[in-house]
């Protein structure tokens, strides 16, 4: 393939992946979306492949083939729930790629660089390999957090920032080194080093709470990683596509910032997240009153009743796997004529999008799935919520409690409603580890259980008082006869 034909390719990519993200910003056009991704990506490789300047096919199959096998085999196991621990390992590997490539460029410099260019090229390398280092680390420590493999708690170690200002400031130091010297490797290792216990101890510092901001902060971070890497590589197309996800990973962290109604800076300089003790050391209010329990036949009496109900799902509907029969409860509710509507608040879950995903799998009108800002003001006037596994996201803490860890964080306000049925398996809290006064409210209902076992029981029961209710109006209608 000539080099203007490699061209062509790129741009027609660089479109493509543009396309992509406009698809992927609602759920009817996502699937366009990801198929625009999809063939942007076949484009890029294919072209990248037939370039000039790849002659070395065997090493370039002995690597590609059992990466593809790897990379199929592990997404399509991967559960919904496990996706952010997935993107994250993947982040990493953006990074290490970035060191790599950034090490390599430096060991075999282009002969055809000179003046400001050199200059500029050795700065390339430098914040190439330093952003690269950091993703890589701080990656797999996301991914450890994600798992569970590393507590989730923030560890926080006696004048961290200052540790981290010390980093920097040598990472600074080398970089002077490096860039005034012939033989700058040493420095530009020594860099590579502290940048990794950098990365370890950003992410390390950061909280549960914070993690959906971490991953998308990463997100973006290995966008502008690969970035650098295009410019040591020459490859527009990897300039290109690293700016699309570094720019597109930094809106989404501040989107999720103002959906916790949290700083970025205070995000990314960690703390939060400590859970219950912490908080309570710091005197947060304790709730306090008394549970009061129900049971399955009493919430699909409820539901039945209603005229309007909201749906509000969280991580428990998730891992329950309940959102099947969730949409088979909302189409028996609508069919009778009573309003349903979901509320999905913006870090619901574990993911960005999380709900929308699941309900949108289990064939959920879109059009009665709302965003936290479209139905919060509807809960007043509300005759049921029903709460299937969310805790967090529905804490009025967040609202009347100055102290609370999440105080200031938007929640739904579900409270406001005429009942609220929680569905959950006990009182624990969730995963910002913060007690929920919600529980206790005179108008709050527990129902305790696995998720899928409970919604499938009140399908059950509705589906038995919906028949009896239409044989019953069928009595009714032929006695009139
Ligand atoms: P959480 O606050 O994590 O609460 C989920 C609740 O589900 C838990 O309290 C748990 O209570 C319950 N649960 C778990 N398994 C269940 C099952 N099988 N059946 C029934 N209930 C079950 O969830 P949320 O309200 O969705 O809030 C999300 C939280 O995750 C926020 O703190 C957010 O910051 C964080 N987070 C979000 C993301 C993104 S981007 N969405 C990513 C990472 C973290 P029991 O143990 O009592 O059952």
């Amino acid at each position: 393939m000539t080099n203007n034909l490699v061209t062509v390719a790129y741009i027609a990519a660089s479109a493509l992946f543009i396309l992509s993200l406009g698809g992927l910003s609602n759920q009817e056009s996502a699937r366009r979306g990801n198929l625009y991704g999809i063939a942007g990506m076949a484009i890029a490789f294919v072209a990248t492949a037939l370039s000039p300047q790849v002659t070395a096919y065997g090493t370039l199959i002995a690597v590609i083939v059992p990466g593809a096998i790897i990379g199929s085999i592990v997404a399509a196991r991967v559960a919904m729930t496990s996706m952010p621990e997935l993107v994250a390992i993947l982040h990493s590997f953006v990074g290490l790629a970035a060191v790599l490539v950034g090490v390599a460029s430096y060991l075999k410099p282009e002969s055809s660089l000179v003046g400001a260019e050199a200059t500029i090229h050795q700065l390339e390398i430098y914040l190439g390999v330093f952003i690269g280092a950091v993703t890589f680390t701080g990656s797999i420590i996301a991914f450890g957090k994600l798992r569970g493999s590393i507590s989730s708690k923030p560890l926080l170690l006696p004048a961290r920032h200052l540790l981290n200002i010390a980093m920097l400031v040598a990472c600074i130091g080398l970089g002077v080194q490096f860039m005034g010297t012939a033989d700058g490797l040493q420095p530009l290792l020594m860099m590579t080093a502290i940048a990794c216990v950098l990365g370890v101890h950003l992410v390390m510092a950061i909280g549960g709470a914070d993690m959906p901001v971490v991953i998308s902060m990463l997100n973006s971070y290995s966008g502008w990683a690969a970035a650098a890497a295009g410019f040591m590589l020459s490859n527009d197309l990897l300039i290109i596509t690293g700016a699309l996800v570094g720019s597109s990973g930094a809106i989404l962290s501040y989107i999720m910032c103002k959906a916790m109604n949290r700083s970025f800076i205070s995000v990314i300089l960690g703390g939060f997240g400590e859970g219950t003790n912490a908080s309570a050391a710091k005197g947060e209010q304790q709730p306090s009153g008394k549970a009061t329990a129900t049971n399955v036949e009493e919430t699909a009496e409820l539901l039945s009743n209603a005229s309007s109900v909201i749906i509000v799902p969280g991580y428990g509907m998730a891992v329950a796997q309940a959102q099947h029969a969730v949409s088979d409860i909302t189409k028996i509710l609508r069919d009778r004529g009573i309003q349903v509507r979901f509320g999905i608040h913006p870090v619901a879950g574990r993911m960005p999008g999380h709900m929308n995903v699941l309900l949108a799998e289990a064939k959920v009108p879109y059009d009665i799935v709302l965003e936290m800002d479209e139905i919060n003001e509807d809960f007043s006037e509300t005759d049921v919520v029903l709460v299937i596994g969310a805790n967090d996201t529905v804490n009025p803490s967040a609202l009347e409690d100055p102290d609370s860890p999440i105080a200031g964080m938007p929640v739904m306000e579900v409270w406001k409603a005429n009942t609220v049925v929680v569905m959950k398996r006990s009182l624990a809290s969730g995963y910002a580890g913060v007690d929920n006064p919600l529980f206790y409210k005179d108008n709050t209902l527990m129902l305790f259980g696995d998720a899928k076992q409970n919604v499938s029981s009140i399908l059950s029961k509705l589906s038995e008082l919906m028949s009896a209710g239409s044989s019953v109006t069928k009595e009714k209608e032929l006695a009139k006869v």
